[in-house]
């Protein structure tokens, strides 16, 4: 059997629908309360045992890397001023034991493609992929909740929740009958389809599992709207050739790919931060009572 261990981030979209903020930054890089989108991410990566941690960059390249390099200056400074909390804090960005690996996407040409270009790193291997940003809250973390199905079932895993019928535009939607216990045996997906025609509301969020023979179809993807490579077309022609779950993980998503879902998740996340937590909650109830 094999392990996962290798996770896959693609970093590289536009972020336009958070400009002007990512203009100079990529949209991972946003943070919720103190730590950028895509630290919680590889934390949640970290927590599944994977230690090969696989970024697909864009023109925003220097800023992730920067923010899992080493910082020498940084971390004297912080250590002459023996703002030790501080340098601790600074130095587990990324625990030692765990690799980061740049592959740049030259152009965004879409998701499918983003993970296609991970393909000399991870090789033969089943891996991860994880959107950063789709922030979701769970204990154990989802990617260790679906490594555990995978390791079950030795296929690919799909990460799903139900939408309402209104968002199914928003989403590849999966048409799915039941295994087991939250997790579903996978008959077709759909990207983005109009509610009228969604074949259900399990919708397909930002974490999957997924065999290496995942590479071979998206290299025969062809460019769907707006010449974009869709991971969903890939994982599709997959869905011919090997069996393929669903898995209705267990957590709260805020998708802070949008405006909306960003500020929820602030609000969430503030409220559990143990410095905050106080302050806040009072801060949040004199805005409710005044409003
Ligand atoms: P989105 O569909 O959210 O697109 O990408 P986007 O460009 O990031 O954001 P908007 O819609 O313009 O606001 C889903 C994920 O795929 C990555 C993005 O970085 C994000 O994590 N992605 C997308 C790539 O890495 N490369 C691409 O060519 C497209």
């Amino acid at each position: 059997m094999k392990k996962i261990t290798k996770a896959v981030f693609p970093v590289a979209g536009m972020g336009s629908r958070f400009l002007p903020a990512t203009k100079a930054t990529a949209k991972e890089m946003l943070p919720v309360v103190d730590k950028p989108l895509i630290q919680y991410a590889v934390e949640e990566a970290v927590a599944a045992g994977i230690t090969d941690m696989v970024f697909i960059t864009g023109r925003h390249k220097r800023a992730i890397e920067d923010h899992f390099d080493k910082a020498y200056e940084l971390e004297a400074s912080l250590e002459a001023n023996g703002k030790t909390e501080l340098l601790r804090m600074v130095q587990s960005v990324v625990p030692k034991h765990v690799n980061c690996i740049y592959i740049r996407q030259a152009e965004p040409l879409g998701l499918g493609h983003a993970v296609l270009c991970a393909r000399p790193v991870v090789q033969e291997e089943p891996f991860a992929v994880l959107l950063a940003d789709d922030l979701i809250d769970a204990t154990p973390s989802v990617v260790k909740q679906m490594v555990a199905v995978y390791n079950e079932h030795q296929c690919s895993v799909l990460g799903v929740q139900d939408v309402p019928r209104a968002h199914t535009r928003q989403y590849g939607i999966v048409s799915a009958t039941h295994l087991a216990p939250n997790v579903e045996k996978v008959h077709g997906i759909v990207e983005k389809p109009s509610p009228d025609v969604a074949p259900s509301t399990l919708a397909v969020v930002g974490r999957y599992i997924l065999t290496p023979r995942i590479f071979h179809h998206l290299e025969h993807v062809q460019p769907g709207s707006g010449g974009e490579i869709q991971l969903t077309d890939g994982i599709a022609a997959l869905l011919t050739e090997e069996q393929l779950l669903a898995y209705r993980f267990e957590g709260e998503r805020y998708d802070c790919g949008s405006k909306l879902g960003y500020l929820q998740a602030q609000v969430a996340y503030g409220l559990k931060h143990e410095e905050l937590r106080a302050g806040f909650s009072a801060y949040l109830k004199k805005v409710c009572d005044a409003g």
